[in-house]
């Protein structure tokens, strides 16, 4: 991938209101196109990029995984925080969405697939797993057979040191997709630490952020996870 250096690249500014506003009718019209793999009528903002984003770590070369980045939210983020090291792999399924991204992001290895297959994207790719990986998929519009597969491909492509952030909307939290999400995300991750709401978010967020994941055996081996407690 290539480097970026010196003065902070155009692309990797806070959005101009011009850019911005771009953005935000290119998301509206896939979502319209197909609102359940886009799922949310605008992109995330700035505050909330910059809490799923914080496991980049600000020093060596890590191999960062995006999954669902979309017109680029969180691609901004990871960029500022890599500076120019380590490499930046993308994998989104709406191909216009992603052209749109490698347009703007040269540094960025941008990919049309299904994050369902990392691990074929990683292999083609000759990288090993992932030391880092940031999830924008919209998990509450996924049936229980696409979250568990997409999981599986996460927790597939991920390095036994690395960290897994993903979101979810504060208005979900407490909706069936949502609690079942967070049960499997315990049963895949050995911690699992919940952010602060964002309100600042349109609509407000909060980040998971996931460490150790379990092997497939471990998981069956450590039992049911958790009840949690009803709203
Ligand atoms: C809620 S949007 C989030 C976009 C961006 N990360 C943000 O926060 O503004 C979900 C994104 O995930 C992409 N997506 C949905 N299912 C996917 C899949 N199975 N594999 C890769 N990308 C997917 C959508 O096309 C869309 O870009």
């Amino acid at each position: 991938m290539s480097t970026l250096a010196g003065p902070e690249p155009a692309a990797l500014a806070p959005p101009s209101p011009a850019r911005g506003g771009d953005d935000r009718t290119a998301f509206l019209r896939e979502f319209l196109r197909d609102p359940f793999t886009v799922a949310a009528v605008t992109p995330s903002g700035r505050p909330l990029a910059d809490l799923v984003t914080a496991t980049v770590p600000h020093d060596g070369a890590p191999l960062v995984v995006e999954l669902g980045p979309g017109t680029g939210a969180f691609t901004a983020a990871v960029q500022r925080r890599l500076a120019g090291r380590g490499r930046h792999l993308a994998v989104e399924i709406n191909a216009r969405f992603a052209a749109r991204l490698a347009a703007r992001y040269p540094g960025v290895d941008v990919e049309v697939a299904d994050a369902r297959g990392l691990r074929g994207v990683l292999a083609r790719r000759g990288h090993g797993r992932a030391d880092v990986i940031v999830s924008g998929l919209p998990w509450a519009a996924f049936a229980p057979d696409r979250q568990d597969d997409l999981l599986d491909a996460v927790t597939g492509g991920l390095a036994p040191h690395g960290a897994f952030t993903t979101f979810a909307y504060t208005h979900t939290r407490w909706a069936p997709p949502a609690r079942r999400l967070r049960r499997a995300l315990r049963s895949r991750f050995e911690e699992v630490v919940l952010s602060r709401t964002v309100w600042a978010n349109l609509p407000p967020a909060f980040v998971y952020y996931c460490r150790r994941p379990r092997t497939p055996a471990q998981a069956a081996a450590g039992g049911p996870p958790p009840v949690e407690p009803a709203a």
